[in-house]
């Protein structure tokens, strides 16, 4: 970005947890962006979070989509509620960015498609991991072909939320507003990486549970086994009873190489040179070409830190989000991404609730 042109006035709505983030990254995206304006329904944490950032404060999503000074809205309130309000702001004219998931189910995502689709507006759905360069560096080396033939892939999230998580807002682990528990709110950002890296999910069969807390109406225990398109299999575990919290990690394996990312850092990357047997001495286990692809990895946010901190992947897809709009492309994220993310997490949920493989398109049993 060049600072050249006019800053893209930003709106948000929803000053809780995320909303923090998302105004630290306008403000860090000056001159190209500012912060107009912050609305949430509890006028305390609308003003607080304004006044930090030299804003004004609304206590309702209305008064931002009737302000012709907002070019930009990000929408950061609870998950149940992303697609509703990314609709109001598309019809007022207003490009949009929305945290994840786009929203809870697949009908009210695809209403998001379709209000972007007859908007002169572009929207795209936060995934910030996916701009970490160690999820950059994989999917490229997957596009090259340099893990061969990808066969399979383990992806786990096993992370610990306190039963104060949970009880700190009504929304938290309900169906109508979080959409379910640990892998919609906390392993979605490995679903997507997951199907970002592997192509197309095929069906899903999963079982989950709620084994280490209260009050709340969804799984803290997700378990999945995800057919792809192409034939590889996928393991997904998400949870958010794994005391005290461990790692996010995404394992993926093909027969020209593997590669291992963990907490954002890629650990383990080998993939067989021209010259380089493959035969399958397992000789390569103990080559490791990871720190030579990215040197110095610097130390990023831990998972399951404050994510009210300022990220660099946020800010990555913030800077995005903005030119996509200056160029007039589609952003790296588009709604259609977020949507095959969430159709997996569904038939994760589905396939749970009817003990049946369930298929990722319309996430109905197969009978
Ligand atoms: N990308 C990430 O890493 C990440 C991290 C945390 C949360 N999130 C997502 O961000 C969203 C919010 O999560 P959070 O932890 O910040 O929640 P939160 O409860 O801390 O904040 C939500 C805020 O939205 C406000 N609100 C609710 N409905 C509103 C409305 N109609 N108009 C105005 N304000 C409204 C609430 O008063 C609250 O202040 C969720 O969808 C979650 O999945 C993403």
């Amino acid at each position: 970005m060049t600072g050249m042109g006019p800053a893209m006035r930003f709106a948000i709505v929803g000053a809780g947890v995320i909303g923090r983030t998302h105004a630290a990254c306008i403000t860090e995206l000056a001159p190209d962006a500012s912060l107009v304006l912050v609305a949430d329904e509890v006028p305390g944490r609308a003003r607080d979070l304004a006044a930090a950032h030299g804003a004004d404060a609304a206590t309702s999503a209305e008064a931002v989509f009737s302000r012709d000074d907002i070019d930009a809205v990000a929408i950061c309130t609870p998950s149940g509620r992303h697609a509703e309000l990314t609709v109001a702001a598309l019809d007022a004219g207003k490009h949009v960015i929305v945290e994840k998931p786009v929203d809870v189910t697949l009908d009210a995502a695809r209403l998001v498609a379709v209000a972007e689709a007859r908007a002169a507006a572009t929207v795209t759905v936060v995934s910030q991991h996916r701009f970490d360069p160690s999820s950059q560096l994989l999917h490229r080396a997957i596009q090259q072909g340099r893990l061969g033939r990808l066969t399979s892939a383990v992806a786990s999230v096993a992370w610990w939320r306190s039963q104060d998580y949970y009880d700190s807002s009504g929304w938290r682990g309900s169906w109508a507003l979080d959409g379910g528990g640990a892998l919609i709110n906390q392993g979605i950002h490995t679903v997507d990486l997951l199907v970002w890296m592997l192509g197309e999910p095929v069906e899903v069969s999963a079982r989950t549970a709620c084994l280490a807390h209260q009050r709340i109406e969804a799984e803290d225990v997700a378990a999945a086994v995800i057919r792809f398109a192409s034939g590889a299999l996928g393991v997904l575990h998400a949870t958010t009873a794994a005391y005290p919290g461990l790692t996010a990690r995404l394992q993926i394996h093909g027969d020209r190489g593997s590669a291992v990312i963990e907490d954002d850092q890629l650990t383990y990357f080998y993939a067989a040179t021209e010259s380089a047997d493959s035969a399958g001495l397992n000789q390569a286990a103990g080559l490791n070409q990871a720190a030579d692809l990215l040197p110095g990895q610097a130390h990023k946010q831990a998972a399951g830190s404050d994510p009210g901190a300022l990220s660099d992947a946020h800010l990555y897809q913030y800077r995005d989000f903005v030119e996509a709009i200056q160029q007039g492309r589609r952003p790296a994220v588009t709604v259609d991404d977020a949507i095959r993310a969430l159709a997996v997490v569904t038939a994760v949920y589905e396939s749970a609730r009817t003990g049946e493989w369930v298929p990722v398109e319309n996430g109905r049993p197969i009978s």
